[in-house]
């Protein structure tokens, strides 16, 4: 009479777990398994031990063994798992200060460039980035900015309406973002905004129905229009060479009190005939637009400046003709 098959089975199956456990490849993994699982495995013999039982036993005892198989199959499964992450980490960790590849094709998008070259000189200044929505309401593009509903920007023939019960709109100038920061943080603020606008301008050589601006805003206490002038100064000069030059034009914006537009000259403008050039609108925060978002004008005082960063890309490297920048001919991006 042979011994039952259940004699042993704890200890084997102890010692199943534990090699399977202690299994540091795949290798050895596969060993452990064919040891115990395989075809003439220890564990093995004990189901083929099940025959010589007596009809009776054999139900109970098919059920223990099984049990402990389905245990012994779930340990293999979840040894080879852990072995194959371990394989698949990296033998070295991460250094993330590394510098990073080369790119080794192409290059950044002149706009982009002239973009990080704002970005760069804002930073220095301690300006931070915001950005909002490209398809905006009538409240951030317009009312909160004090223009009023007759106003010919809000007319149909230059700003894109949505066809929606809302009346959304797509944003003719980065100025509604100033709304949404206002909106939503406490003074004191200084943002730029870099991002696409659009105008149902028809596209001729200086003209495309979606073009780029760089809105500023700055609100603390005390905040003079020397502050505006002295920081448009600084980085148009680090934008278009220490030679340049800005002047202010009294001008008329509806969200600001007083506005003007900005001109510069430099030998770029001079390379193009002429002495002085048309480059950004600004003025003082207007104190309906404070009290639009809830800051007290009393306390508060800021300014503000937008202007287009295509523009100030083609003064920058001669380029003649708006459209070329959306064409991506690659004749006219590798000079950049
Ligand atoms: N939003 C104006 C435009 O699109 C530019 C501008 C003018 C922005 C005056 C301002 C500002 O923030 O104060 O032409």
């Amino acid at each position: 009479m042979s011994q039952s098959p259940l004699t042993d089975l704890d200890s084997l199956k102890q010692e199943a777990l534990e090699a399977l456990a202690a299994a540091a490849t795949p290798a050895a993994l596969e060993q452990a398994r064919t040891t115990f699982l395989g075809v003439h495995g220890r564990f093995t013999a004990l189901l083929k031990a099940l025959g010589t039982l007596p009809q009776e036993e054999r139900p109970a005892a098919g059920r223990v063994l099984n049990t402990v198989k389905a245990e012994l199959e779930a340990a293999l499964a979840a040894r080879r798992e852990a072995l194959a992450l371990e394989a698949a980490r990296p033998k070295h960790p991460t250094d993330f200060s590394l510098p990073g590849r080369r790119r080794y094709l192409g290059h950044l998008h002149p706009l982009t460039q002239v973009t990080e070259d704002i970005v760069r000189s804002f930073r220095k200044l301690g300006f931070a980035v915001a950005d909002g929505p490209e398809v905006e309401d009538e409240y951030h593009c317009f009312d909160a900015l004090n223009t009023p509903a007759d106003h010919p920007a809000r007319d149909t023939q230059d700003t894109f309406y949505l066809d929606t019960p809302a009346r959304l709109l797509l944003r003719t100038h980065t100025s509604s973002v100033q709304i949404r920061v206002m909106r939503a943080q406490p003074p004191p603020v200084r943002i730029i905004v870099p991002g696409r606008v659009y105008r149902r301008d028809n596209a001729d050589a200086t003209h495309n129905p979606t073009f780029h601006q760089v809105e500023g805003l700055y609100v603390d206490r005390g905040v003079t229009v020397g502050d505006l002038k002295g920081t448009v100064e600084f980085v148009f000069k680090e934008l278009m060479g220490p030679e340049t030059k800005i002047r202010f034009r009294p001008h008329y914006f509806s969200y600001t009190e007083p506005s003007f537009e900005i001109d510069f000259g430099s030998p770029l403008t001079r390379k193009m005939g002429r002495e002085w050039l048309e480059i950004a609108g600004c003025g003082m925060v207007h104190p309906q637009v404070f009290e639009n978002v809830g800051y007290d004008p009393e306390v508060w005082t800021g300014w503000a400046f937008g202007f287009g960063i295509e523009r100030i890309a083609m003064i920058r490297y001669g380029i003649p003709d708006i459209r070329l920048f959306y064409q991506n001919d690659v004749r006219f991006l590798r000079q950049f």
